[in-house]
């Protein structure tokens, strides 16, 4: 943790954070590039598969990529409600092909990570109000351990972490889990591990950090699920669909219906 992390780390930030949602779900990691923007439309595309009402939500500000993924690229995103132009439920657009409805983060404007505590602590409201007309939303965050970031998932009573086998995501998924395990005790955390090459090492992946969190934090967070690394997520997002459109049978699509699955069963 550098200087800045720990200065910010010490003056918490929870005051802004409404009341905690329980049918929240937010995607994140310390670093970026790890698949959790392809996860969180994957996530909730299966969520809407198993018949919950569910809302995606794009938490950034600075490189909203989450519609653009599934080609929604003209629709409004998050800057009008900055701007206070728009209201967030003037901005909920619904995604037909996957029966899912969206909110589209923004791009090159104020980032989230700068956003005045007043303007997050409305926009953290306003998602907690929408939240309660789906069965589930999926939070898909910016990396890291910014302030906004954490409470923005500190919404969420279920974080996961997402992780692969690269020795830094390792590494930066166990600070994250660090700072949040002590900010917000009450969200749940687990692990995902993606891009694996097959299921026994992302179990492997999993022990590694979990063994450092049970050593040095004295927890464990469980292991929600292990995707595999598939050429088909690449093509799927290549031809701007879900991989649950496009390639239904596929390693990777099984693994996200496995892991809907067992975020459904634990409510
Ligand atoms: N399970 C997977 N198998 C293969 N490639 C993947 C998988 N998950 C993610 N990727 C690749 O990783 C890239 C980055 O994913 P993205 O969701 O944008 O990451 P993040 O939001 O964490 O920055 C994707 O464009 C995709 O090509
Ligand atoms: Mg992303």
């Amino acid at each position: 943790m550098d200087n800045t992390q720990a200065e910010e780390f010490r003056r918490p930030y929870s005051a802004a954070v409404p009341r905690k949602r329980r049918n929240i779900i937010a995607i994140a990691s310390g670093k970026s590039g790890l698949g959790k923007t392809w996860l969180a439309v994957s996530l909730a595309h299966a969520l809407s598969l198993l018949r919950k009402k569910t809302l995606l939500f794009d938490a950034d500000l600075g490189l909203a990529n989450t519609a653009a993924q599934i080609g929604l690229t003209d629709i409004e995103g998050l800057e009008s409600v900055i701007n206070a132009q728009k209201s967030l439920n003037q901005i909920v657009y619904s995604y037909d092909k996957g029966r899912f409805d969206i909110i589209s983060g923004g791009s090159g404007l104020m980032k989230l990570s700068e956003m005045p505590i007043g303007r997050l602590q409305i926009l953290g409201e306003d998602l907690s109000t929408i939240a309660e007309a789906y069965d589930t939303v999926v939070l898909d965050t910016g990396a890291g351990v910014k302030k906004s970031m954490r409470a923005l998932a500190g919404l969420a009573a279920q974080i996961l972490v997402i992780c692969t086998d690269e020795p830094s995501a390792q590494t930066e998924a166990y600070g994250f889990i660090k700072i949040m395990a002590a900010q917000y005790p009450h969200s749940r955390l687990g692990i995902v591990v993606n891009q694996a090459d097959s299921l026994a090492e992302g179990r492997r992946t999993y022990e590694t950090v979990n063994k450092a969190c049970v050593e040095f934090l004295r927890l464990s967070p469980p292991l929600m699920g292990i995707i595999r690394r598939d050429t088909r997520v690449r093509d799927a997002i290549r031809s701007q669909n879900t991989i649950l459109s496009r390639y239904p049978t596929s390693e990777a699509a099984s693994d996200v219906i496995n892991l809907a699955e067992r975020l459904s069963a634990d409510g």
